[in-house]
């Protein structure tokens, strides 16, 4: 069985935390889309050019999520995601992902968009930029990374109007997707409506 959700949105929306819980729920995979690119764009802070850095990466580059998580590789992605070269090398192995038998579960940005456009299930997952640099400042806070509000809201917003401006794949959601605004949501509310919406499409 072949089945892709796609969950898109702006930064710390809780689209990772939704796509994992929905991709446990069903049995599915859950691929987190963003560390492509923070994998690209840790190289790229390390000396290394985008575009080779994203033609030769590979799992082991993915190894150590917890060290791709921080607020300087989270920059470094959005800046090598308007490198089209770099969006082109990582479709493949989205493609290749979103079509294994078992169902996927894929976030990111351009999902519903340009990766699966396909998808039976598409999510776009938002919230206020307010209350998404809380839940990151808490989440960066939780792993000992030193974080304060108004950083946070300020690369929450800078990155999110890079994502929404770029030419190439912006982030923007799919005519058919499902907006999910999760702002007065508590993430098991949250989670609710995806299933729900999984198995609204499923059943018919
Ligand atoms: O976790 P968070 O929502 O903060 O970000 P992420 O999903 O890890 O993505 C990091 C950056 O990668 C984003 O700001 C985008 O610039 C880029 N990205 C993208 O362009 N396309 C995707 N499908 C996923 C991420």
């Amino acid at each position: 069985m072949r089945f892709t959700v796609a969950i898109d949105g702006p930064a710390a929306a809780g689209k990772g935390t939704i796509g994992r819980a929905v991709a446990g729920h069903f049995g599915f995979g859950h691929l987190d889309t963003g560390l492509l690119y923070r994998a690209v764009g840790a190289r790229m802070l390390a000396g290394e050019k985008a575009e080779d850095a994203a033609r030769d990466l590979t799992p082991e580059h993915l190894a150590n999520p917890d060290e791709l998580r921080t607020a300087e590789v989270a920059q470094a992605a959005s800046r090598v995601a308007v490198i089209p070269e770099v969006r082109a090398y990582l479709l493949d192995f989205q493609r290749a992902f979103a079509h294994r038998v078992g169902g996927a579960v894929l976030d990111g940005r351009d999902i519903g968009t340009v990766i699966c456009p396909r998808a039976e299930v598409k999510l776009f997952v938002t919230a206020s930029a307010e209350v998404r640099a809380k839940r990151r400042m808490d989440e960066l806070q939780g792993r000992g990374q030193a974080a304060d509000f108004d950083t946070v809201l300020a690369d929450v917003k800078a990155r999110d109007a890079r994502d929404a401006e770029r030419a190439t794949a912006p982030m923007v959601a799919a005519e058919d997707a499902l907006v999910l605004d999760t702002s007065d949501l508590s993430i098991e509310e949250a989670v609710a409506a995806a299933i729900a919406a999984v198995e609204a499409r499923r059943a018919g």
